[in-house]
């Protein structure tokens, strides 16, 4: 047998713990697997005197992380953070650098600094395993740098992040409200510490800058993704897309198109009988349409503990039984830049809730507002007011479907339409895909 294979962690929070668990309870059957033992050597977090429910006096402690990730008395690092910048990626860049091997579950970091720690790496020839970074337990970077390489990939999207799908089917299942779901997901420890990063669409953003590297040969490029959040989905949204026979989802598409790549990650408007629409709770899915294979979804827990514990123990195991690919499934050298595509026209049409003014003249000011900008209504329906009574008096929730269109002609509408004055708040709008997902 080889020596054992010495680890480090450093992040001792949900993901952190639950490693230190399955590392344990499935010591010896990893061995068996990778030849030779996996020890974690030593540990590293913020606080050594917080109760974190687990005997950790077994392990060396380390204050800083950057030393623990370049100490001689470990082989392979393993970082859950968190974090683009700071400690999390001083630490990985010292590890690389020292010619250690690194497993990270930490999407912002990747999306960021992917591309410089894949060529350390190379350089190194160290492994930088990220399976845990997409997805939690869903072996996507698997799925795409190995088992799809006889593919030309065309389109990836999906659900890639279990706190905004949480929220959205609690507020459907039980109407709760988004704040009240917000805080089950972080006691569920499904968030990112700081949770805009999760409802504010970029914590999907980083994953899907990621996967479309892997899918396309490209540079990782998160300022290339259009980014739009669920924050602002109330319970009327989730009532009225289900009275027209939707789910509201938080997806993230990555599309090949003849001017590049398009990136974009938003709430999506899909119909219920659709596969993605039963995507519930913290579950994700991913889907990959690409010309061998056709169409391939992988679907399972995108956050919680265990669950990305669990894709971070296989990174682990790969590394002990000598597995060493370039990261992004291609030398660093040989990935093409990526080429932004402009926003596609939309074919599924566009869910528009606006507060109006009930007076005479606001929905012929509305209908013609949108006629000026080459947009045709599917439907127009004035509701009875709902949400408080304040504002019960002065306006009522206007919903319009319009039929395909480009998301540039509905801003412009719109814009046109709050300048008229009926609008007593912020148009909400939502694309609708009736074919796509
Ligand atoms: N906050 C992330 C999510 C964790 O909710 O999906 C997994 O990346």
């Amino acid at each position: 047998m080889l020596p054992p294979l010495r680890v480090g962690i450093a992040g001792l929070g949900t993901v952190g713990l639950a490693v230190l668990r399955l590392l344990d309870r499935r010591a010896a059957a990893l061995a068996a697997m990778s030849g030779r033992m996996i020890e974690i050597a030593a540990v590293s977090a913020k606080n050594p005197a917080k109760d974190r429910g687990a005997d950790l006096s077994r392990y060396e402690w380390f204050d800083d992380p950057v030393k623990l990730a370049a100490a001689p008395q470990i082989d392979l690092f393993v970082e859950l953070i968190g974090g683009a910048d700071g400690a999390a990626h001083d630490a990985v860049a010292a590890a690389l650098r020292s010619g250690k091997s690194v497993v990270t579950a930490n999407k912002a970091l990747l999306a960021k600094h992917g591309i410089a720690l894949a060529k350390l790496a190379e350089e190194k020839q160290a492994a930088l395993a990220f399976e845990a970074s997409v997805a939690g337990s869903i072996p996507i970077v698997k799925t795409l740098r190995e088992a799809l390489s006889g593919n030309v990939v065309q389109r990836v999207y999906g659900i890639l992040n279990g706190t905004c799908n949480y929220i959205l089917s609690r507020m459907e299942t039980e109407a709760l409200s988004f704040d009240d779901c917000l805080s089950e997901a972080q006691r569920l420890g499904y968030a990112e510490a700081d949770p805009s990063f999760d409802i504010g669409g970029q914590d999907t953003a980083h994953k899907l800058a990621v996967l479309t590297a892997l899918a396309f040969g490209t540079m990782i490029d998160p300022d290339a993704v259009a980014i739009e959040g669920i924050s602002s989905i109330t319970l009327a949204d989730i009532k009225a897309a289900d009275e027209l026979g939707y789910r509201i989802k938080l997806l993230g598409v990555a599309n090949r198109t003849s001017g590049g790549i398009e990136q974009r990650v938003h709430p999506t408007m899909v119909p219920r009988s659709s596969a993605i629409a039963q995507v519930m709770g913290v579950t994700n899915a991913v889907t990959v349409d690409a010309d061998a294979v056709h169409e391939l979804t992988l679907m399972g827990p995108g956050a919680g503990g265990e669950a990305t514990a669990s894709a971070v123990v296989a990174d682990i195991v790969d590394i002990a039984k000598g597995l060493r690919q370039p990261p992004l499934g291609l030398p660093v050298s040989s990935l093409k830049p990526l080429e932004r595509a402009p926003i596609q026209m939309h074919e599924g049409g566009y869910y528009i809730r606006l507060s109006v003014y009930d007076r005479p003249g606001a929905a012929a000011a509305i209908a013609t507002r949108m006629a000026e900008c080459n947009i045709s209504l599917e439907s127009i329906m004035q509701r009875r007011p709902w949400g408080d009574k304040a504002k019960r008096a002065e306006a009522v929730p206007v919903i319009l479907i319009t039929h395909a269109t480009y998301e540039k002609s509905v801003r412009q509408a719109l814009a046109s339409v709050v300048a008229d004055g009926f609008i007593a708040e912020n148009p909400q709008v939502i694309r609708i895909e009736r074919e796509q997902f």
